[in-house]
């Protein structure tokens, strides 16, 4: 086994480009079917495209809602960033609005407002390094947790991963989707299990197109099927990302996690989250505190666009939920892994910021 991993072999994408006068995002909603990259000239456009998922995943959002504070900045004429950020508040209020789960987007949204208040007349370059900054941690962050995350798993058997946290998720190479690669580079991992991830099918459409231009062959299973992959014994951990991890180590993340965990734990599979420190929100003290989206009902009525169910029905579309910190058997962030997370572990790891 070799534990050297080859990073830019195993990381080829990028969602979000910053063309110095433009943000450029894949489009995450037209995969993998057309890799097109849509153009947004300002914050309101970069907050529909959030809201849209033209750009999704946890730290995606983040660094496009910083990116989307660039190009409000560039709306204002200001003297120094306090002046600043007085004049592009409303505009950072409405980008925050635009998904309410992953604690990301406020994270990053918190981190760009410090940056502009202490600024002075050189702001304008201030914001905009802020940005590259949040983006290049991000990314460092991930290899980082791709190495200590791989390294839990025993060789020999699969991992079960859920919806798409990998480049395409982040500024590169990935949360969850980071560890298989590492996990892969270093043979630890037999095969990779990809549930299909109604209703967005994001990893469907999103993980296996993002493993296959990697040289990775995934396994798609649908959702419903997870379970049974378990007790078949070929997979060793679920290994999934998040939206938001609690102070008590609560994981808010895509709908059907949370089941995935029950039934993991049930048949003696380990569960990982892996996420960035930003993704970690200390200020919310468990689960039940977490705003879930609910999306438009009309994502359960059709697959690629054909109707499948009949007409009339009612719908409920949670698009997130909450898996309970004593289901996780590791939480891994870029500063280390925590075992059985608990609030004493938690503080433990976060309380210093
Ligand atoms: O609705 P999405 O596609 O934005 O949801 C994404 C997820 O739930 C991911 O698992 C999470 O954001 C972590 S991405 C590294």
């Amino acid at each position: 086994m070799n534990d050297a991993i080859d990073f830019d072999r195993y990381d080829r994408i990028r969602p979000i480009r910053w063309t110095g006068q433009a943000l450029e995002l894949l489009d995450q909603r037209k995969l993998p079917f057309a890799v097109e990259y849509v153009s947004c000239a300002d914050s309101d456009e970069v907050a529909a495209a959030i809201h849209a998922l033209t750009v999704r995943g946890a730290p995606a959002i983040g660094i496009a809602a910083a990116w989307g504070a660039v190009l409000a900045a560039r709306a204002v004429e200001a003297a120094d960033g306090a002046q600043a950020l007085a004049a592009i508040e409303p505009a950072l209020q409405r980008l925050n609005a635009a998904r309410p789960t992953a604690v990301n987007l406020a994270w990053a949204l918190a981190r760009m407002r410090r940056a502009l208040d202490g600024a002075g007349a050189d702001w304008r370059e201030v914001l905009e390094r802020e940005a590259q900054a949040i983006a290049e941690e991000d990314l460092a962050a991930n290899r980082r947790m791709g190495a200590l995350g791989a390294a839990l798993i025993e060789p020999g058997r699969g991992v079960l991963t859920h919806c798409n946290t990998g480049s395409l998720a982040t500024a590169g190479f990935g949360t969850a989707l980071g560890v298989i690669r590492a996990g892969v580079a270093q043979g630890r991992i037999e095969r990779v299990f990809a549930g299909e991830t109604r209703p967005w099918l994001q990893g469907a459409r999103l993980t296996v197109w993002e493993l296959e231009q990697d040289g990775i062959a995934p396994t798609l299973i649908a959702d419903s099927a997870a379970s049974h992959l378990m007790k078949s014994g070929q997979v060793g951990w679920v290994i999934v990302g998040a939206d938001r991890i609690c102070a008590n180590g609560d994981t808010a993340n895509k709908i059907g996690t949370y089941q995935l965990a029950i039934a993991a734990r049930h048949h003696g599979v380990k569960f990982m989250v892996v996420a960035p420190s930003s993704t970690v929100d200390m200020a919310t003290a468990s689960g039940e505190l977490i705003e879930i989206e609910e999306r438009d009902p009309a994502e359960l009525f059709a697959v690629g666009g054909a109707r499948t169910a009949a007409e009339r029905v009612g719908a409920w579309n949670p698009v997130f939920d909450v898996t309970p910190h004593e289901l996780i058997d590791a939480i891994v962030t870029e500063r280390g892994v925590i075992e059985r997370p608990d609030a004493a572990a938690m503080r433990e790891a976060f309380s210093a910021g």
